[in-house]
């Protein structure tokens, strides 16, 4: 009795790329999608009225942080996450399995799973499998994700074979420890480091276990662009083509392109509301550096192109006099716009998709972007 679901609307004819849409138990999301992170219950400087504005359909959220600080019962306490930060719309919640490795110290992995220190005050705590699925069910997430390990880069074949064969023992467990009756959706990650055999074995074994939709984890992690590629074309083929992919923490807007051009359906990426932070911005011409003496007086918009609210009323002379006294509204326009610019870039890439021209969307997209800006 799932609400989750996923339709595939239309393939395009000279690549993987896929328009789709997700059913989840609050809504349908429209794929390709790009999941704004809002790590702590906040997408950080965005109303939540704003962020639906923007167009966001889905965000995220982090296990590993509403664990240590409220802590994910007070949170339930007060309505569950939905509630407590006053968002409607799907939310997906990471398992920890990325943070606890960035974040936490002290880390001791075990079959068990993963001892670690907070990052806050130092106190240990044991991350599972299964306290990872209760904490995400807890916390109210229509989207939950495995207990992984995220794999350094680099690695040595031996380590990546462990530890990939670990996480799919932990998905294993994951899968058993799921509530089944209350309609959020549980997706396997995919591991395998950078060797497109471990790859495919892990594809292949989460399968078996079954999940809702399939995830490509360790990517992004200081490996080459065409090394991130790789992998994609190593895993995506051998994933159900009537199930939903997410690429975890990918990535840049030509990394977004070429991972629907792969079959990506779902992205997450800290970068466009980090950058928004410090003064670096999006456009279909490439980065805009804020804090540069050129746009001292500089009286046009961000990019003269783009339509939305801070575009159309802020000069480039005014942010960057905000941004370099570090005033609270360079972070929340900064992040509008970022948040514009990404969204924008995936509903263009859907419309693309569904009116046969992708391969025109994608070529356009490397048109206009300058030379120096990657
Ligand atoms: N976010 C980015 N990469 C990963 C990963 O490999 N695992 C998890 N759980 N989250 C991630
Ligand atoms: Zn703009």
């Amino acid at each position: 009795m799932s609400q989750f679901g996923f339709t595939l609307l239309h393939t395009d004819p000279h690549s993987q790329a896929r328009r789709g849409q997700i059913q989840t138990r609050r809504g349908t999301i429209e794929t390709p999608v790009f999941m704004p992170v809002g790590t702590l219950g906040t997408v950080k400087g965005m109303l939540p009225e704003t962020l639906k504005e923007e167009g966001a359909e889905i965000i995220l959220g982090n296990t590993y942080h509403l664990f240590l600080r409220p802590g994910h019962e007070l949170v339930a306490r007060l309505g569950g996450l939905h509630q407590f930060m006053n968002w409607d719309r799907p939310i997906l919640t990471d398992s920890g399995g990325f943070q606890v490795f960035s974040l936490g110290k002290l880390r001791k992995i075990t079959e068990e799973g993963v001892r670690f220190q907070s990052h806050i005050d130092g106190s240990s705590h044991m991350l599972t499998p299964e306290l990872s699925i209760a904490v995400q069910e807890t916390l109210g997430a229509d989207i939950i994700m495995a207990f992984d390990e995220c794999i350094p880069y680099p690695s040595t074949r031996d380590y990546v074979a462990s530890s990939t064969a670990l996480s799919g023992r932990w998905a294993r467990r994951c899968k058993e420890a799921r509530r089944s009756d209350d309609g959020a959706a549980l997706f396997g990650i995919v591991q395998g480091g950078m060797y497109a055999d471990l790859r495919k074995q892990s594809a292949e074994e989460l399968q078996e276990i079954g999940f809702d939709g399939y995830a490509l984890g360790g990517l992004s992690v200081g490996e080459e662009a065409a090394a991130m590629y790789d992998m994609m074309e190593a895993a995506l083929p051998l994933l159900p083509a009537d199930q939903p992919r997410y690429v975890m923490g990918v990535g840049t807007p030509e990394n977004l392109i070429e991972g629907v051009a792969r079959g990506v359906d779902m992205f997450d990426c800290v970068m466009p509301t980090r950058n928004a932070r410090n003064g670096v911005l999006f456009t279909n011409f490439g980065k805009v550096v804020i804090k540069q003496a050129r746009y001292a007086e500089d009286p046009l918009p961000i990019d003269p192109d783009c339509d939305c609210y801070v575009c159309r009323h802020y000069s480039r002379a005014y942010l960057r006099h905000l941004y370099q006294n570090n005033e609270i509204l360079a972070a929340m326009l900064h992040t509008r716009h970022n948040l514009h610019y990404y969204l924008g870039l995936m509903a263009g890439a859907r419309d693309a998709i569904a009116a046969g021209r992708f391969t025109e969307y994608r070529q356009e997209f490397y048109r206009r972007r300058q030379p120096e800006s990657a």
